[in-house]
């Protein structure tokens, strides 16, 4: 759910090959050099079978997130808001609207991989009901290392998110 109050103008649709280009411009404005994924890459990840990737449009694209599924497990590949558009609540709506989405395909359980000194992205997660499910070293490189997230029980996810009520 977008926060209205937060996000008047703000829409979550699906992706399509063609914004490949807009997603690109997210990537490389919102990850560290290290750590963007290639054109290759988000390409691979547009053509992919059984991803849910959506798309956070104001004016022009301010967020993106990928999500691979594969029977009664969801992967959260990719998530990324342009920096400016941060803390105004559209990753949050991009995850909501993701999860959403693959609940409603019969999925039961989410995992995903975050940078163990991302606080942002995890508290993100954390707020939306993941847990911490293990850390595994040396993940992304030598000295990079990851926390696993999982969110149990998606099916009844909905119920057991509090609304969080915006401050007029
Ligand atoms: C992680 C990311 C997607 C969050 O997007 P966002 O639109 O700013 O997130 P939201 O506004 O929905 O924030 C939700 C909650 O996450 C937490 N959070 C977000 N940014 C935070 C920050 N900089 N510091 C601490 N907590 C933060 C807060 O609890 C926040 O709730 P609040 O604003 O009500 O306090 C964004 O920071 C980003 O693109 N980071 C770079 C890419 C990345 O790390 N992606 C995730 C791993 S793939």
């Amino acid at each position: 759910m977008i926060d209205a109050l937060r996000n008047p103008e703000i829409s979550i649709l699906p992706a399509r090959q063609d914004d490949l280009n807009a997603i690109m411009l997210l990537e490389r404005g919102g990850f560290p050099a290290a750590e963007q994924w290639s054109e290759r890459s988000w390409r691979g990840e547009l053509l992919g079978e059984g991803r849910t990737i959506l798309i956070a449009r104001a004016q022009h694209p301010v967020g993106v997130i990928s999500i691979k599924t594969l029977g009664e497990l969801a992967d959260v590949h990719r998530l990324v808001v342009e920096p400016r558009s941060r803390r105004r609540g559209i990753g949050t709506a991009l995850v909501r609207a993701g999860l959403e989405r693959v609940r409603q395909h019969g999925v039961r359980e989410v995992i995903l991989d975050v940078g163990y000194g991302n606080e942002p992205a995890i508290a993100l997660y954390q707020q939306l009901g993941f847990e911490q499910f293990s850390a595994r070293r040396n993940y992304y490189g030598p000295g990079q290392d990851a926390l696993i997230l999982k969110l149990y029980d998606l099916q009844t996810w909905p119920d057991r998110i509090p609304v969080r009520v915006a401050e007029p």
